[in-house]
């Protein structure tokens, strides 16, 4: 397990990284890559959304673009101070301080569900897509941006030290034991060279 794949390591983290990460986050995850994952929910005015691990909102903004009922949820402060000096704390996004493993919604509660950027730090990802399972309406649809495993075997001990990255077989698995369904991968690149990020589309059943 990689060393920030540990709540507490990474919300310090964050505590730092917070100051320079709306700077930093477009050379490896910009405006063109999210709106084209975004595209995948198919989202409606009215639809309810959770974006998890929503940092500084930046894939919360985008969600704007398409509804106004939005929810955030983050386990950084700091990072969430952000996020509501951009988006407001309560109106239009309800913001919530807490742990992706443990969300603190209702069943069946959203019409899709949204995280970018945030898998590869949760210590049991499976208890994370299980819980966004349990909280979407039956048959609705997730989309989850993670970092794609490296080919290098270099640059894998690296990624594999520092946290959770994985691969299209990986993630079929994680998805399929966390009981989702038509799940699908497409990898996305900011330019070559750049770290790619495999966003997956999954439904939950019926
Ligand atoms: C790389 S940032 C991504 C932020 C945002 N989704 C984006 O696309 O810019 C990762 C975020 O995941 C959050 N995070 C990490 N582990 C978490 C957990 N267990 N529960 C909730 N949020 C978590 C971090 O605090 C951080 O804000």
């Amino acid at each position: 397990m990689g060393v920030l794949e540990d709540k507490a390591r990474a919300r310090t983290f964050y505590r730092y990284l917070s100051k320079v990460y709306d700077r930093i986050n477009p050379f490896v995850w910009n405006e063109a890559m999210r709106d084209e994952a975004l595209a995948m929910l198919s989202l409606e005015p009215g639809d309810r959304v959770l974006d998890v691990g929503c940092g500084t909102g930046f894939g919360t903004a985008g969600i704007l673009q398409h509804t106004e009922d939005v929810y955030g949820l983050d386990q950084s402060p700091h990072q969430l101070e952000k996020a509501f000096a951009k988006l407001g704390k309560h109106d239009p996004v309800a913001f919530h301080y807490g742990d992706a493993e443990r969300l603190p919604f209702k069943d069946d509660s959203f019409d899709a569900v949204w995280s970018s950027g945030s898998i590869e730090y949760w210590p049991n990802p499976v208890e994370g897509l299980r819980e966004i399972r349990r909280v979407l309406k039956p048959g609705e649809r997730t989309v989850v941006v993670g970092p794609d495993y490296p080919n290098s075997t270099v640059l894998q001990k690296v990624a594999d030290a520092i946290m959770l990255f994985y691969d299209e077989a990986e993630a079929d698995r994680m998805f399929a034991e966390a009981g989702f369904v038509d799940v699908e991968h497409t990898v996305m690149q900011a330019k070559p060279g750049s770290p790619r990020a495999i966003v997956t589309l999954a439904r939950a059943p019926e």
